[in-house]
């Protein structure tokens, strides 16, 4: 039907602005954050330094980066508004929900928009992905029973994250590979909830409530939702014996595997390379490898079957491995969602930061398929 009325459904291939903050090279499989590759990025720096890189456009000397961290880490407690949303919040609720709630909360004594005060806003981003990663730690306390941890000024990013929901100082082994999982999901692009960050933001609305539209578009199972879904997949499958007749199943029956499949990608998601390689260092020191075999399986075994038809746009995506990773690190399914949030984030902030510049309201149109001409009949006279 698009095609016939001349629209291209879900905006495939409609370019909707001009940015620099990311690019997602599908033919190739390459994603470059502001022209550096993510793989040179997750090889030598540091999640804090990526997202200053993406805010300011420009990589920072050594004192710029201190300053930042000293801002990222001083801004980590959160408003009393804001817990008191977590806490009102009840433990049945899935934590997107509450994230939404949370960061909207942050919006409580948020001054309105000036789009010329750059700096501002800069500051204001800085304070919500600051915040954003002690309320996803807090609301997953808070659903287990247990009391939040307070925020340490000492830790990096992916440190105290860690610490907050587990109570405990993480090696630094499982800091770093945290820390580079951040960097990995910090942008991509005009995916579904940047463009819906944008969309809000380019009313001029408040960060926080731009941020807090993007949380509920990364909830859905299609985008960021994936990664939740692929770990109930790996739960559902059982064991890695079943996974190859379960995927054949799947195919014969069109069924969606998750984890699997891209809007522009027609290889390799080069995330799913760099996290999968982690993975497999990681796997090799537990003794329970269940969930990795069974997901290892699914994907050899879709890569195989797939390879025999022309359907190259269903390759592994960056949620098929980033819920086994963090399921090593004892993070609940439930949980890896708002974990994407936590980085990405920095990738809504720098879009609305840079869209700010040169700001015009979104407002597509429509194609009207309706009838031009109905009459209104009374209620009385209604069948
Ligand atoms: N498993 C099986 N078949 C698939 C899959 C999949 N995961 N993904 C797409 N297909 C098939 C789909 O059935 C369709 O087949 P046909 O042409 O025979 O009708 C074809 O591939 C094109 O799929 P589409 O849904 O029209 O493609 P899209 O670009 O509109 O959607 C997608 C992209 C990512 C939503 C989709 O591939 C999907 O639902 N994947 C599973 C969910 C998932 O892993 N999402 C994470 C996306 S990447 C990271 C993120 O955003 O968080």
């Amino acid at each position: 039907m698009a095609e016939e009325l001349g629209f291209s459904k879900g905006l495939a291939g409609v370019v909707a602005d001009a940015t620099s903050v990311s690019q997602v090279q599908g033919e190739d499989g390459r994603l470059i954050y502001r022209g550096i590759s993510i793989e040179e990025l997750a090889e030598k720096s540091t999640y804090e330094e990526c997202v200053y890189f993406s805010l300011y456009g420009k990589m920072p000397t050594k004192n710029q980066l201190t300053k930042f961290n000293t801002e990222l880490r001083h801004n980590r407690v959160l408003p009393k508004a804001v817990e008191a949303v977590i806490a009102a919040a009840p433990r049945s609720a899935h934590p997107m929900a509450v994230l939404q709630a949370a960061v909207a909360a942050m919006g409580f004594d948020e001054q309105p928009v000036n789009l010329k005060n750059e700096e501002a806003n800069i500051h204001n981003a800085i304070k919500i992905i600051s915040q954003l990663a002690t309320a996803v730690a807090h609301i997953s306390r808070d659903r287990r029973g247990l009391a939040a941890v307070s925020p340490n000024t000492e830790m990096s990013h992916a440190e105290n994250f860690l610490y907050m929901l587990h109570d405990k100082v993480p090696n630094k082994e499982e800091a770093r590979i945290f820390d580079v999982a951040l960097i990995l999901h910090l942008d991509h692009d005009f995916n579904a909830s940047t463009f819906s960050a944008r969309v809000v933001a380019s009313t001029e609305a408040k960060l926080s409530l731009s941020i807090s539209a993007a949380i509920g578009a990364l909830s859905g199972p299609l985008h960021g939702g994936a990664n939740e879904k692929v770990l109930e997949m790996a739960d559902g499958i059982g064991a890695p014996e079943y996974a190859k007749e379960w995927v054949l199943n799947a195919i014969a029956t069109k069924a969606k595997v998750m984890g699997f499949g891209h809007r522009v990608y027609r290889t390799m998601d080069p995330r799913a390379k760099v996290l999968r390689g982690m993975l497999e260092k990681l796997v090799a020191t537990k003794s329970d490898k269940s969930t990795y075999e069974t997901l290892r399986i699914v994907h050899d075994t879709m890569i195989e079957e797939l390879g025999k038809t022309s359907k190259d746009y269903i390759w592994p995506n960056v949620d098929f491995w980033s819920g086994s990773l963090y399921r090593l690190m004892d993070i609940d399914s439930i949980d890896f969602t708002p974990i994407f949030a936590v980085s990405r984030v920095a990738g809504w902030s720098s879009h609305i930061i840079e869209m700010w510049r040169d700001n015009r309201i979104y407002r597509p149109s429509a194609k009207y398929v309706g009838p031009t001409d109905a009459k209104y009949t009374e209620i009385k006279n209604r069948k």
